[in-house]
């Protein structure tokens, strides 16, 4: 099946990370797929329990919060001016084994949606790895 790619307008700039994963299209499989495995997997039963019992706000903001960190369209960051996701992570009680399933569910989503550029789609896994991990308290 064929990868409905967003291409950038002005070919005279590089790509952007949001263009290289595949836009709006690929972010919205890698995130629901995401979620997916939270509600579906029972390796990642203590992180599903973290969370809200309805993900659908979540199935929402996570890939507009990326589009807009991966240099995409920054809707996310307009509607929730000076938050920071760090910052805002801090009061929940991320342990390192919480914040390893979170990595771990992120990297077989970004497997599964299959970007065609797997060169990003390793620089996705890796950086989102080192955020999860560095929300972890203990
Ligand atoms: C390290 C493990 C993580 C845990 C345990 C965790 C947990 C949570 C929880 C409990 C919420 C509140 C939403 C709810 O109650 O349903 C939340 C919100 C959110 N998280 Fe995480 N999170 C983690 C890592 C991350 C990372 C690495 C990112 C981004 C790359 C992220 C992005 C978000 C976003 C976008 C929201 C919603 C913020 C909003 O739009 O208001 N989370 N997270």
């Amino acid at each position: 099946m064929a990868t409905a790619v967003e291409q950038p307008q002005d070919r005279s700039q590089p790509a952007t990370p949001f263009e290289r994963i595949g836009g709006h299209t690929v972010l919205r499989r890698i995130t629901d797929r995401f979620y997916d495995l939270m509600e579906q997997d029972p390796a990642y039963a203590e992180l599903r329990a973290m969370h809200a019992a309805d993900l659908a706000s979540m199935r929402e903001s996570l890939p507009a919060f990326l589009a807009g960190w991966a240099g995409g369209p920054r809707d996310w960051f307009e509607a929730n001016p000076g938050k920071c996701m760090m910052s805002m992570h801090a009061p929940f009680p991320i342990s390192r084994q919480t914040a390893g399933q979170w990595a771990e569910a992120m990297r077989r989503a970004v497997q599964d949606a299959a970007p065609e550029d797997t060169e990003i789609a390793e620089a996705f896994i890796d950086v989102l790895t080192r955020m999860a991990l560095g929300m972890a308290r203990g």
